[in-house]
C-alpha cells in the first residue's frame, strides 16, 4: 500500500448509523483491478416497520481481475450489497474497502437488470455518456464507442434508440455502456435475468470473452445456478435474510472458458448438487419467513 493513501469516504445517507466504513484505498501504480475486502460488514436499514438487518457479518476477499459471483434467496441483500462497493451506500458496521489502481480512488461501474440505458439517448450516445462525464474528449469518445460496439455486435445500431432495439441488445448496450469507463471494477446485478435462454448464453460468452480481454475485477449476481457455474472464479452462496457468507465455492473450470465444455464436464454435476444443496435450505428458510 502506498503511504499517500488517500480515501474517498461515501457520504452518509441519513438513515446509516456512523459507525460503519466504507473508503476507497488506490493500489501501487500499475496495478488493472479492483480488491475488495469485506470485514464484519453489517446493513441496517432504518424503516417504518423498525430497523431491518439486511447484511450481518459479511466477511469477504476478492482479489483483483477475479470473477466473483454472489447467489443467495431474493432478500438476503445482495443487490444492497452491491450497492456499497458501488458507493452507493455505507455499511451500518464493519470496513468494506476497495483498492484501486494508481492514485485516484478506484472506479466502478454498475449494470442493472434491465434498467441500465437511458431511453432519450441513442446507443452510441449511451455507450459514451459516462466518458462524457469523465471529460473524454470527442475524438476519443468515438474511438472507444465505436470499438466497443464491434465488441457487442451492435455496429449497424449505434444511431438506433433503445426502444428500437431487443431486451438483448438492450443489456448488451447496458455492458458496453459499463465497459466504455474502463472501470477497476465491474458490478453487475441479475444483468441477464430477464432474457431468453439463447440470448443469456450468448451473452454469458460475449463477457467471458470480454472479461478474459480486459482483467477486470467482476462481482456478478444471479439466482441461475448454472450462470454462477459458467462464470465464476468463486461463487459465493449467502444465507437468507439476514445475508451472511455461508459458503464459498471455488470453481476450477479451465479459462478460457467454453460454455459447452463446462456443461459437459463431469464436476459440473457434482458442483451444481453442491451448490444446490447450499443454496436449497436457505431458500426453503427465506420463503418460510416471508409467508411464501
Ligand atoms: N432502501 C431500503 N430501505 C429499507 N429496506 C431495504 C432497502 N433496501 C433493501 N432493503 C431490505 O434489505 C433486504 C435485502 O434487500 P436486497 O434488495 O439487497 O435483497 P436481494 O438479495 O438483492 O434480493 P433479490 O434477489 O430479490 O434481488 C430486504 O429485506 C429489503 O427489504
Ligand atoms: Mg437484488
Amino acid at each position: 500500500m502506498t503511504g499517500d493513501r488517500s480515501e474517498y469516504a461515501i457520504p452518509n445517507l441519513g438513515q446509516t448509523p456512523e459507525r460503519g466504513r466504507m473508503a476507497f484505498e488506490p493500489r501501487s501504480q500499475g496495478a488493472t483491478a479492483a480488491r475488495i475486502e469485506a470485514r464484519g460488514v453489517r446493513k441496517e436499514f432504518d424503516t417504518r416497520g423498525g430497523l431491518v438487518t439486511a447484511l450481518d457479518d459479511v466477511t469477504l476477499t476478492v482479489e483483483p481481475g477475479e470473477f466473483c459471483v454472489i447467489v443467495g434467496p431474493s432478500g438476503c441483500g445482495k443487490t444492497t450489497f452491491l450497492r456499497m462497493l458501488a458507493g452507493l451506500d455505507t455499511p451500518s458496521d464493519g470496513e468494506l474497502i476497495v483498492t484501486g489502481r494508481g492514485s485516484g480512488e478506484p472506479s466502478n461501474a454498475m449494470v442493472f437488470q434491465g434498467r441500465s440505458v437511458f431511453p432519450w439517448l441513442t446507443v452510441r450516445q449511451n455507450i459514451a455518456y459516462g466518458l462524457k462525464l469523465q471529460g473524454t474528449g470527442r475524438e476519443e469518445r468515438r474511438e472507444i464507442t465505436d470499438r466497443l460496439l464491434t465488441v457487442i455486435g451492435l455496429d449497424r445500431f449505434g444511431e438506433s434508440f433503445p426502444h428500437q432495439l431487443s431486451e438483448g441488445m438492450r443489456q448488451r448496450v447496458a455492458i458496453a455502456r459499463a465497459l466504455a469507463v474502463d472501470p477497476d471494477l465491474l458490478l453487475m446485478d441479475e444483468p441477464f435475468g430477464a432474457l431468453d435462454e439463447q440470448t443469456r448464453l450468448l451473452l454469458q460468452e460475449e463477457l467471458l470473452r470480454i472479461w478474459e480481454q480486459t482483467g477486470k475485477t467482476v462481482v456478478f449476481i444471479t439466482h441461475s445456478i448454472d450462470e454462477s457455474l459458467t462464470l465464476a472464479d468463486r461463487i459465493v452462496i449467502m444465507s437468507a435474510h439476514p445475508g451472511r457468507v455461508k459458503d464459498v465455492i471455488e470453481v476450477p473450470f479451465a479459462r478460457p472458458r467454453e460454455l459447452t465444455a463446462v456443461r459437459s464436464d463431469p464436476e459440473f454435476a457434482s458442483l451444481f448438487s453442491h451448490v444446490w444443496g447450499s443454496l436449497r435450505d436457505e431458500v426453503v428458510r427465506a420463503r418460510r419467513e416471508s409467508g411464501r
